[in-house]
């Protein structure tokens, strides 16, 4: 077996899952992650970017590499690369619904041609000195048929686990998940089926659990901003929420160790979107918001994290009383 029988992943995430932010998920928990999507063409170029999304810190435990591209050749070059590196997987993307990435036929436009989908795969598999491993999307909500054809076609090409994506590649990444095929395709693999989609909170992992039945599952939006999600599945009831201060300190650490990885400019610059990310549904004031735009400097970041220790609006506290099962809370200080 790829993973334990209950193992949480944070799932590969463009422009999201490098080093600093591995990182940040490892502090609260998380045991098994990915790297972004590499895609085969540049790493095969020797692309200096690309090549950085290899890197692996000696504090990642459990680490699988994803790689996406449809040509045989192109595929087995950039295996045979990855063979080189230290990974404990190699993950196969065959659901990302991206223009970029579907106007060449990749990712979901790949998973849609059954018979290119499986060449391609097999060319990955025979080429890796790890177990390779896919990500597929459902293919129909209404019918499992064409979605486990897949997963047993690639379970047959020697997939060592398949994760299941329970939404169509039209929905992106919102909108309702279909527990019951993810349920249909664990029933009839023999190899582990990681099921994905819509995990932000410990109540919708027993969703997940209940509804698509118990095993691996990796979550992507659920930890944007909220690595304190392992914990929270993990202790259950014992979990609580973190304080204004501990989102501040979380921030910065996430934030300070981005520039130091890409540089203070760059690494300033990248994590705009991670500030919104931790501010997300934690009661901000938008006003606060407006303000992410003008950090330039690290003694900028400096003054913005103090105001983010201040808490929450007024009124927050008395929305969260009503609204108990909100995702992503933060504590009264
Ligand atoms: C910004 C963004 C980037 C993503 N990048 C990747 C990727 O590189 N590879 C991949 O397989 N899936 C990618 N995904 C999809 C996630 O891994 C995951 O399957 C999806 O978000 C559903 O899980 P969730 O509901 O827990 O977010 C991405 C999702 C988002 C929102």
């Amino acid at each position: 077996m790829l993973y334990p029988p209950t193992a949480l992943i944070l799932a590969p995430i463009s422009g999201y899952t490098d080093i600093p932010y591995r990182n940040g998920a490892i502090r609260h928990g998380c045991a098994f992650a990915f790297t972004e999507m590499i895609d085969d063409a540049s790493l095969v170029f020797g692309n200096k970017k690309t090549l950085r999304f290899l890197e692996r810190a000696d504090n990642e435990k459990w680490l699988g590499a994803q790689i996406v591209g449809s040509d045989t050749d192109t595929l087995s070059k950039a295996a045979r690369i990855i063979s080189n590196y230290n990974f404990d997987a190699l993950d196969f993307n065959l659901g990302c619904p991206a223009p970029k990435v579907v106007k060449k036929g990749e990712g979901s436009a790949l998973s849609a041609d059954y018979d290119r989908a499986l060449k391609a795969f097999e060319a990955l598999r025979k080429n890796s000195d790890m177990p390779v491993s896919a990500k597929i999307r459902i293919l129909d909500d209404k019918s499992p048929e064409p979605t486990l054809k897949l997963a047993k076609g690639l379970e047959g090409a020697g997939a060592c686990a398949i994760t299941v994506h329970g939404r169509l590649a039209k929905q992106f990444y919102s909108g309702p998940v279909n527990h019951d095929i993810i349920c249909e395709i664990r029933k009839n693999l023999k190899i582990q089926v990681v099921a994905n989609g819509g995990i932000n909170s410990r109540q919708k992992y027993m969703e997940m659990v209940s509804l698509a039945g118990s095993g691996p599952v990796m979550l992507a939006t659920g930890a944007m901003g909220n690595p304190w999600i392992f914990e929270e599945i993990e202790y259950a009831e014992k979990f609580t929420p973190p304080a204004p201060r501990q989102v501040a300190d979380e921030m910065e650490k996430h934030i300070l160790e981005t520039c130091e990885y890409y540089g203070t400019e760059i690494g300033l610059r990248i994590s705009r979107k991670f500030i919104f990310d931790y501010m997300k549904g934690r009661g901000y004031p938008a006003l606060l918001k407006n303000q992410v735009i003008h950090i330039k400097a690290i003694a900028d970041l400096k003054s913005f994290i103090c105001e983010i220790r201040k808490g929450p609006s007024d009124g927050y506290f008395k929305w969260l009383e009503k609204n108990p099962g909100a995702p992503r809370k933060i504590r009264h200080p």
